[in-house]
C-alpha cells in the first residue's frame, strides 16, 4: 500500500513538533523505516490522517507501526490450488479487495504474484502478505525472502512473517529485518505466537513486529492475548475466522451468530467478520468462491451493537481448531 506520511516528515521538521520526532529503539538502526515509525508513533492523527493501530471504518485500513497502511479485510489463500488461488485472487482485487494472505506452506506464491500481475490495480494499492516456514527456511533465511520475491515476482513483498516459532526464529527474522532495510520487505511480522513467546522473543529483535496472525473466531477468542498484542502497538490478524475447514457450518449456524445476522439482514459470515473488525482484528477469510469472496468485502453497511457484540463474546470456548 502506498505510504502516506511524506507530507509528515516534512510537516514534523518544519514545527519542530517534539511529540512528532520522538525516537523509537527501530529508529536507531533503521533511519529510513524508523522515519516513518515515529511519525506514526506520534499518534498526532490530525497531522498522520491516521492513529497508528487504529481501524479507519471509512478507508478500511490500518496504519501500521512500519508506516505503511494496509487493509482491514481481505483473502487468505490456504489450501487453495494454484488455479483456485489465482482465480481468487483475481475476484477479490475485482471486487475492490486489496490484502492477500499467502505463505510459502501454502505452496500458492507463484499464483497469487500472477494474478496480481495480471490485474489492472496497481501494484502500490495492493497488499500481499507471506510467511516464511521453520526448517529449511529459517536455516537460510535469506535464501528463503529471495526465493519469495522470485516466486511472487511482484517487486517487493508488503509483509512477511515468521510462520511459527520455531528453531532459528530469531536468526530468521534478523533477516527479514535486514531485508527491510534493503527495500526488498515493507513490513514484518510473527504468526502463531501468543504471549509468553512474545514476551521470549521481542526483547531480542529490533524492528518490532508489525503484525500478529494468530487464530481467533468466535470459538477461540484470545481475549488474553489480543490486549497484550495490541498494547505494543501491533496489528493483530485473525486467521481461521470461519473456524477453518471442517468447523465452518457450526460456526455459521451458531444460533446466536445467525440470530444477529437476520436482525441486519447479513449473513453470519459477515457477522463473524465485522465482530473481528469491531475488536480491531484484521479478517483474513479463505475462499475459492467468488460469491464468498465479494459477501466477506462487505462488511461496512452495518454496525454491531453492544448488545451484539456481548453474546458473541460469550460464545469463547477456547476451543483451538489447529496445533499452533
Ligand atoms: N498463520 C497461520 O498459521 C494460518 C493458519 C491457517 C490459516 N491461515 C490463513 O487464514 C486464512 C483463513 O483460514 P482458512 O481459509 O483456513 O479458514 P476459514 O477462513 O475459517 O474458512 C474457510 C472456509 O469458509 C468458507 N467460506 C468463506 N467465506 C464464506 C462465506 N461468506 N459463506 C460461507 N462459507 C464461506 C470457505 O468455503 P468457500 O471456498 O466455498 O468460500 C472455506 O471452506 C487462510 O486462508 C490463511 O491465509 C493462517
Amino acid at each position: 500500500m502506498k505510504r502516506k506520511i511524506s507530507a509528515i516528515i516534512a510537516l514534523t521538521a518544519a514545527l519542530g513538533c517534539a511529540a512528532c520526532i520522538q525516537s523509537t529503539a527501530q529508529a536507531e538502526t533503521n533511519e529510513a523505516n524508523a522515519e516513518k515509525t515515529s511519525e506514526a508513533d506520534s499518534g498526532d492523527s490530525s497531522a498522520a490522517g491516521a492513529e497508528t493501530g487504529v481501524f479507519n471504518f471509512e478507508t478500511h485500513t490500518v496504519l501500521l507501526n512500519s508506516g505503511y497502511e494496509m487493509p482491514i479485510m481481505g483473502l487468505g489463500t490456504y489450501s487453495l490450488s494454484d488455479e483456485e488461488c489465482y482465480n481468487s485472487v483475481t475476484a477479490l482485487l475485482e471486487a475492490g479487495g486489496r490484502l492477500i494472505d499467502t505463505a510459502y506452506m501454502y505452496g500458492n506464491e507463484a499464483a497469487v504474484g500472477r494474478a496480481v500481475r495480471d490485474s489492472d490495480v496497481p501494484r502500490e494499492d495492493i497488499f500481499v502478505i507471506t510467511k516464511l516456514y521453520p526448517g529449511e527456511q529459517f536455516a537460510n533465511p535469506e535464501k528463503a525472502i529471495q526465493d519469495a520475491l522470485d516466486k511472487l515476482d511482484i517487486g517487493y513483498i508488503d509483509m512477511m512473517l515468521l510462520h511459527h516459532p520455531g528453531e532459528n526464529d530469531v536468526k530468521a527474522y534478523h533477516a527479514m529485518e535486514q531485508a527491510v532495510a534493503d527495500g526488498k520487505i515493507h513490513s514484518i511480522g510473527l504468526s502463531n505466537w501468543y504471549v509468553e513467546e512474545l514476551e521470549e522473543f521481542l526483547p531480542q529483535v529490533t524492528i518490532t513486529p508489525a503484525l500478529v496472525q494468530n487464530e481467533i473466531h468466535p470459538y477461540y477468542q484470545e481475549n488474553d492475548v489480543i490486549p497484550y498484542i495490541q498494547e505494543h502497538g501491533i496489528v493483530v490478524q485473525g486467521w481461521y475466522p470461519f473456524g477453518g475447514r471442517g468447523h465452518t457450518s457450526e460456526l455459521l449456524g451458531d444460533p446466536v451468530i445467525s440470530e444477529i445476522a437476520a436482525a441486519h439482514g447479513v449473513t453470519s459470515a459477515q457477522v463473524i467478520l465485522r465482530w473481528n473488525l469491531q475488536k480491531g482484528v484484521v479478517v483474513i477469510p479463505g475462499s475459492g468462491n467468488p460469491d464468498h469472496i465479494r459477501e466477506n468485502l462487505d462488511l461496512f453497511g452495518f454496525e454491531l451493537s453492544d448488545d451484539e457484540m456481548d453474546p458473541i463474546n460469550g460464545l469463547n470456548r477456547d476451543e483451538k481448531h489447529d496445533w499452533y
